[in-house]
This record gives structure tokens, C-alpha cells and sequence, in this order.
């Protein structure tokens, strides 16, 4: 089992199940409503701690309610936050998420107003803890700082970037780690294998891969092999919040394991199809 760090964010989530996506100005009754905490980062390190790895989150929470009820829900899942900095004033990052029964998709309107982790954070944290640091693609400035820091000190340790939103100069991290985890989103309409060639094109150093829904994953590696993995949908799609961060976890998994990438992309699909047939981050229940 490998002992991993991850960097980005814990959110509140405010989930409300309807049955079937609501006309703009309606008003609709929610079928079931669920508060949890969220976050791309936490919620990949949540599912890497169900598979057996030590995980650690940095990332910022607030002293309040809800930035406790956030440090619990990582307490609960054995996740390690004392590299987490605490402010005393602000309010956690908040989503207002519905989840359409009929077909499971997930509207996120989400809320920030919260300084992000710093390079000053990260300076702080013992990197030879760790086997595998993990990364969400976000506040480019601090981030690109804290992995040139990571070349700097320990350039052996593995890294991966999650890539999920377009965002002002992100691609200035892309030759810095050695696995980029893009989404569809991201890819914008492209065809997923031209789009993974003109990735490679900025990261040749990196192994790349690309979930695309319905149609499974794709991924490069570094020598050119292009392989791809169908999705694993289940009997019925109940609900896609937080797909893509196990989608994420499970190649992490995989790769912390030493398998080869078509191995991790056929486990990554097969996790993230679990998952979209639960409520959830449950995933070994
Ligand atoms: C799901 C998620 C939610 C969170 C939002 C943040 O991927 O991490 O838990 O509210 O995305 O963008």
C-alpha cells in the first residue's frame, strides 16, 4: 500500500435529488437532499484510503460548522489533515448540486470565497513521507511553484495532475509531473486520441489518459501506445457526482501497484461504474 498526498480542495456539498432536471424559474419539490463533503482532491484521497493506501490531504478549511463537519468526514476516512491550514475567518467552498434521478447527471453550482493553499503551505510538508503526490489542476501560480519544488527535492517521487476544467495557463504544469489526468470536459469535442497526441506534444514526459464518459477512457503512454478501456456502466446510473475523482483514484491505485496503464484504465472505468450505480463514495460497500 502506498502512502499518497493529495493537494486541492474539501468542499461542502448540498445534494438535491429531483426527478427530472427542472425548467429554469420552475419550482420543483427534491425527492432527497444529503449535505457531505465533496472536493475533487479529498474525494479521490477518499477513495484511495477505502483501497488500502495512507493518504494525506493539504488543502485550506475554515474554523466553523461546516469546515468541522469536513475535517470529520476525512477523520472518519482515516485521512491524515495536519497539513491542512485552518482559517479563522471565510466559509468552505460550497457546491449546490442537483442529481437528476432518471439519469443520474449532476448540475454543480459552486460558491468559493476562501484563499487557496499556498507554496508557503507546502514548503511545511516532509515530501520523503510519501510514494505518490497527487495534484488538482487549480491555482496554476502556487501550484507550478510547489512542483518545481517537487523536482527540486525529490524528483523520483511519482506525480499526477488532475485536469478537469479549462483554466488561464494550466498548461504550464503539464512538462512538470509524470501522469496528466485530463477530462472530457477539458478535451472540449476533441477526438480523445488527437487530443492525447496534441497533449503529448507539451508533456512528452508524461503518461496521459483521458476519461470520456459513456465511451470508457483512453490513455498515451510516453512511447506512444494509445489504449483504451470500454466504460463498465451499472444496471442503472444513479448518481455521477464524484465519477471522475474515483476514476482518478483508480489509476493512481493502479500505478501505485506498479500495473501497466491498459490494467489501471480497465480498473479505473470499472470503479467509476461502480460508483455511478450508488450514492456516494462508498465504493467497497
Ligand atoms: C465532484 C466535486 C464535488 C464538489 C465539486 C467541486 O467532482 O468534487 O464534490 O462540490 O466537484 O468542483
Amino acid at each position: 500500500m502506498a502512502t499518497i498526498l493529495g493537494i486541492g480542495i474539501a468542499t461542502l456539498d448540498i445534494i438535491n435529488t429531483v426527478d427530472g432536471y427542472p425548467d429554469e424559474d420552475a419550482e420543483v419539490r427534491a425527492t432527497k437532499q444529503r449535505v457531505c463533503r465533496g472536493g475533487n482532491a479529498t474525494n479521490t484521497l477518499v477513495v484511495l484510503s477505502q483501497l488500502g493506501h495512507h493518504c494525506t490531504w493539504g488543502g485550506v478549511c475554515v474554523d466553523e460548522a461546516d469546515g468541522q463537519r469536513i475535517l470529520e468526514d476525512l477523520a472518519y476516512h482515516a485521512i491524515d489533515t495536519r497539513f491542512c491550514r485552518i482559517e479563522s475567518q471565510g466559509k468552505v467552498p460550497t457546491s449546490y448540486i442537483i442529481v437528476n434521478q432518471r439519469n443520474g447527471s449532476r448540475t454543480i453550482v459552486h460558491y468559493r470565497d476562501l484563499p487557496e493553499f499556498k507554496f508557503v503551505d507546502f514548503q511545511m510538508i516532509d515530501l520523503f513521507a510519501f510514494d505518490w503526490l497527487h495534484f488538482e489542476g487549480r491555482n496554476v501560480v502556487e501550484t507550478a511553484r510547489m512542483l518545481e519544488r517537487v523536482r527540486q527535492v525529490c524528483p523520483l517521487i511519482p506525480v499526477s495532475l488532475e485536469v478537469e476544467k479549462p483554466r488561464s495557463h494550466i498548461e504550464q504544469l503539464f512538462s512538470k509531473v509524470d501522469v496528466l489526468l485530463f477530462s472530457k470536459v477539458f478535451a472540449q469535442g476533441n477526438e480523445p486520441a488527437l487530443f492525447l497526441h496534441k497533449m503529448q506534444r507539451q508533456a512528452p514526459q508524461a503518461r496521459l489518459i483521458c476519461a470520456w464518459g459513456e465511451e470508457g477512457a483512453y490513455a498515451l503512454d510516453t512511447d506512444g501506445t494509445l489504449c483504451h478501456s470500454p466504460a463498465y456502466p451499472p444496471a442503472q446510473v444513479v448518481d455521477t457526482l464524484g465519477a471522475g475523482d474515483t476514476f482518478n483514484a483508480g489509476i493512481i491505485d493502479s500505478l501505485c501497484r506498479q500495473q501497466d496503464l491498459p490494467t489501471a484504465l480497465k480498473h479505473a472505468c470499472r470503479l467509476a461504474g461502480k460508483k455511478c450505480g450508488q450514492v456516494g463514495l462508498s465504493i467497497l460497500t
